[in-house]
């Protein structure tokens, strides 16, 4: 419940304590609802304000006569709200006590001890002595004991059992300080938590919680969407993602890809064909438009589709209309379309390869997914993913990757994506048979040389694709053999790049190189 062993820490707290001591030379101490004492006055090197309490607690049997004392007003205090003044197990010799309650709940409690009253007459001290010599003290210490013994005057009494109670409300409230920070920090965590995944996609970096956000708020839409991503990113997942959390969530969700097929094929595949309409076509068959109405159909490679299939992808998305091969009378539907693709879209249309007029009805909502060497963070927590998936699968016990397999994997810029990567797991679970520590040996050999050879900066530089992506991957191989060559310094590698710092920590933030702290 409370936390007793920061309460000692807190200023406050500490402060109130001197106070007490150094007016009233009386200490103060606190237990919790069991009476076990939680200040250090049980300790051998505690400082004693109060000369009593010090020859008590050196005494034989001191922190036994203290304990009961304790074990006796925990007992009242639980029933309490009221400050006590309790006599202690030596006579005249008193203390007061103050309950500490969070919720109205019992959790412990501040005493203030030891003093006798200013009514006390020299017999009683006397007694008192006498009590205490019997006790074991010699009698040299029990008198100065009693000499030095504060007596409370009444204006004073009502001071002390004023600052107890003020004692254990800075308790209270500190406490429920503590527990709404707790509760802060609970709730900021869980919503950082769920960041990290989204359907069934997995990822915590930056660029993948945009998307998540993105996908989050299109979530009641039932616009078009055309995925964008280099092979092996996440394209289909997204679509997924969007259907399931659509409200077309309990109908259809079905993914037909576009370049599996010639023309005439995708066309009976997507609108269906009626018999003898072609050779081959012996009966009545639904097209995919058809099983998935209601639902979502997703269109994998649309850029690999030709100019005619685009004109009827066109009419059904614009007057929900469709004719099926060899069919005189068109048929209506109504599905979703979400729609996928890794080639450049306006470039194509550029060069009248896509229709313009299909472009704008799909791309009503563009999500635009970034390959995984823009976002390193999402390396590490994909390979858990991915090995704790393979390890259940294979009902093998939960291996872990090496350091220094963990840093090749994060060094490789992945050209085959997160696809590639799943993959790269998949081979080291098998490769790595019993063993628990997945080591660097068993990576594939363009993992392990990457970066590995005399010129880095030229080695694995595709020769094919766009230019702009070969110019990429030749910035972020110098820029990460840089940083590794000057020491992580960033001053220096500008000027060895002749670019601005600012630029080069700009580059440094897109491509996520400056991740290696994270692999350790
Ligand atoms: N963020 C992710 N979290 C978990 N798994 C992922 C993630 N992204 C991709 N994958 C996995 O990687 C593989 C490839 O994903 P997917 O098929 O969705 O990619 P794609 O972009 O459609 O690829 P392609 O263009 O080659 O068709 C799948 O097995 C998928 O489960
Ligand atoms: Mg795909």
């Amino acid at each position: 419940m409370i936390n007793w062993q920061d309460m000692g820490k807190l200023h406050v707290i500490s402060k109130l304590e001197g106070i007490l001591g150094k007016w009233f030379d009386v200490e103060m101490f606190y237990t919790d609802a069991h009476g076990k004492l939680w200040s250090d006055h049980a300790s051998k090197t505690y400082s004693f304000k109060s000369h009593f309490m010090k020859v008590q607690m050196q005494s034989a049997y001191g922190h036994d006569f203290l304990a009961e004392d304790i074990e006796k007003m925990v007992e009242k205090m639980a029933s309490t709200n009221e400050v006590v003044v309790y006599e202690s197990f030596f006579k005249h010799v008193k203390g007061v006590a103050f309950p500490v309650k969070v919720d109205g709940e019992f959790a412990g409690a501040v005493f203030v001890y030891p003093f006798v009253l200013d009514t006390a007459t020299s017999a009683d001290v006397e007694m008192l002595k006498a009590q205490m010599i019997e006790c074991g003290t010699t009698p040299a210490d029990a008198a100065v004991a009693c000499e030095k013994i504060k007596k409370m005057w009444p204006r004073e009494l009502e001071y002390v059992k004023e600052l107890t109670s003020l004692v254990a409300e800075e308790m209270v409230s500190f406490h429920d300080e503590i527990t709404k920070r707790e509760d802060q920090i609970q709730a900021l965590s869980s919503e950082v938590g769920e960041k990290y995944r989204y359907h069934a996609m997995i990822g915590k970096s930056k660029k993948m919680q945009a998307i998540y956000s993105l996908l989050e708020k299109i979530s009641n839409s039932e616009s078009s969407v055309l995925i964008n991503g280099e092979n092996g990113t996440g394209k289909e997942l997204v679509a997924k993602a969007i259907h399931f959390y659509s409200p077309r969530k309990d109908k259809m969700f079905l993914a037909v890809n576009c370049s599996a097929f010639n023309d005439n094929l995708l066309d009976s595949e997507l609108f269906g064909h009626v018999k003898g309409s072609f050779t081959g076509a012996v009966k009545d068959k639904k097209g995919l438009f058809e099983t998935a109405n209601g639902g979502t159909l997703f269109l994998d490679e649309i850029g690999d589709t030709t100019l005619s299939m685009q004109v009827k992808l066109l009419r059904v998305l614009q007057e929900g209309t469709y004719l099926p091969v060899g069919a005189t009378a068109p048929k209506k539907v109504d599905v979703r379309i979400v729609a996928a693709t890794n080639k450049n879209l306006k470039e194509m249309m550029a060069k009248g390869e896509f229709r313009e007029d299909l472009y704008y009805r799909i791309n009503v909502i563009n999500v635009a997914l970034p390959p995984l060497r823009e976002r390193h963070d999402d390396i590490p927590v994909l390979m858990d993913y991915f090995l704790k998936k393979r390890c259940d699968e294979a009902g093998k016990a939960l291996k872990t990757f090496a350091k220094k397999c963990m840093e090749k994997m994060l060094d490789y810029p992945w050209p085959g994506n997160v696809r590639e990567l799943e993959n790269e797991v998949e081979r080291l679970v098998v490769l790595a048979g019993d063993e628990k520590m997945i080591g660097p040996e068993n990576l594939s050999p363009r993992i392990i040389d990457w970066g590995a050879s005399a010129e880095p900066a030229f080695k694995g530089v595709n020769t094919e694709g766009t230019l702009r992506d070969a110019l990429e991957q030749l910035e972020i191989m110098m820029i990460r053999e840089g940083l590794k060559r000057c020491n992580f310094n960033k001053s220096k590698l500008a000027k060895e790049l002749d670019i601005s710092r600012a630029s080069l920590i700009m580059k440094v933030e897109k491509y996520g190189l400056d991740k290696r702290a994270k692999a350790a």
